[in-house]
């Protein structure tokens, strides 16, 4: 995707350096800021710190951790303790994991020193599969959406979040097929909920203004009325884990958009990569919910009068506060799920449908 124009990632590798970058997430929408990592710790601070976020971004940001980790030492302890560290950063999204597995499985039976190159060419494919699965996402859901739109109207999509280009390697998740239809010239409009506490549906906004897609912002809670009001054709959301029978992890007040949009007759898809999956997490109810600090709701970021960023408190630090930054969405609520192999239905066969090889796993 672009960024003042310019066709951008949100990480790559430092040519000629032991190093990646990345997009500071936390600085948006209000300031663009390229980061280095030069790192592990670097890399998990980034990823606590969500300087990096979003589910597949979150797992290739950990791969690249462990390259930055084999760079300096290979040997098997440090690279044990890399996977450990990484897997320690956040609970729920599951490509965390996912990645972490594959480059344990591809790093340890190799030499170690042959491993650092390794690490960095693997973290490197699974960047580039990245892309190319989101990119099938897009195209896929795009068919969906459509068969969603209304004759002789715009296409009107609800999200929630941020699950666009910000929150992948590139093209987004449940906004793949948002810029698919914008590319092919396709009259569309998306409703961005804000997504209190952290307001990734900023990111969400600002990501749609640098592609020239129509979008308005909204209040989480108006998205109820605007579903029973027929406004919207279809609700697209992406993932953080969806278990074995259908059931989806995702942030916060997702499950709210899907209760609302089942109550309203409209469509709720859920769209993820192969990495997003959990065969091994029989349900929603196995699903770790991460509790973020109580900080996110006590205060809150912004610019002030004179354009300059900081935090205005809008709770005492005394009061009691929950924060869970997700919630799951059960598979009957789910219209489809959309991923890089096509769509199916949320149910353990739906999956094995797409994914046959996993029926004996
Ligand atoms: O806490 P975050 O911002 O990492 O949560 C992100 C989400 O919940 C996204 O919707 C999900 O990761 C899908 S991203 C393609």
């Amino acid at each position: 995707m672009k960024v003042h124009g310019t066709p951008t990632r949100t990480i790559w590798p430092v040519a000629g350096a032991d190093a990646v970058e990345i997009i500071d997430q936390t600085a948006l929408p209000h300031s663009y800021r390229v980061l280095r990592l030069n790192s592990l710790d670097d890399v998990a601070q980034a990823i606590r710190s969500m300087q990096v976020r979003g589910a597949p971004l979150i797992g290739v940001s950990a791969a690249y951790g462990i390259a930055l980790a084999l760079s300096r030492r290979a040997d098997d302890a440090t690279l044990l303790a890399a996977l450990q560290t990484l897997a320690a950063t956040r609970p729920t999204a599951v490509n965390l994991h996912w990645a972490l597995a594959r480059v344990q499985a591809c790093l340890l039976p190799l030499p170690a020193a042959a491993r650092a190159a390794a690490a960095w060419l693997e973290a490197g494919r699974i960047a580039d599969e990245d892309v190319d699965q989101c990119r099938r996402i897009g195209a896929h859901g795009l068919q969906r959406l459509l068969s969603c739109r209304r004759a002789g109207h715009r296409l009107e999509i609800m999200t929630h979040c941020n699950a666009g280009w910000l929150a992948t390697v590139d093209h987004g998740t449940a906004l793949a097929p948002v810029y698919a239809a914008f590319d092919a010239g396709i009259d569309s409009h998306v409703w961005v909920s804000e997504t209190r506490p952290r307001n990734q549906g900023l990111l969400t906004a600002w990501e749609l203004r640098q592609h020239g897609v129509p979008h308005t912002v909204i209040a989480d809670n108006a998205a109820g009325l605007l579903l029973a009001r027929g406004t919207i054709d279809a609700v697209i959301v992406g993932a953080d884990r969806i278990a074995a029978n259908g059931d989806v992890a995702n942030k916060v007040g997702t499950c709210l958009k899907a209760l609302a949009a089942r109550a309203a007759g409209v469509p709720f898809f859920v769209a993820a990569p192969r990495s997003t999956i959990d065969f091994a997490c029989a349900t929603g109810g196995d699903i770790p919910i991460e509790e973020r600090a109580a900080d996110e709701l006590r205060l809150v970021h912004g610019l002030d009068g004179a354009g300059h960023p900081g935090a205005l408190r809008q709770l005492p630090a005394d009061e009691a506060v929950a924060n869970p930054a997700f919630d799951v969405t059960p598979a009957s609520l789910v219209s489809a799920l959309i991923s890089e192999r096509g769509t199916c239905a949320a149910s353990r066969e739906g999956l094995l449908s797409l994914y046959p090889e996993e029926r004996d796993g």
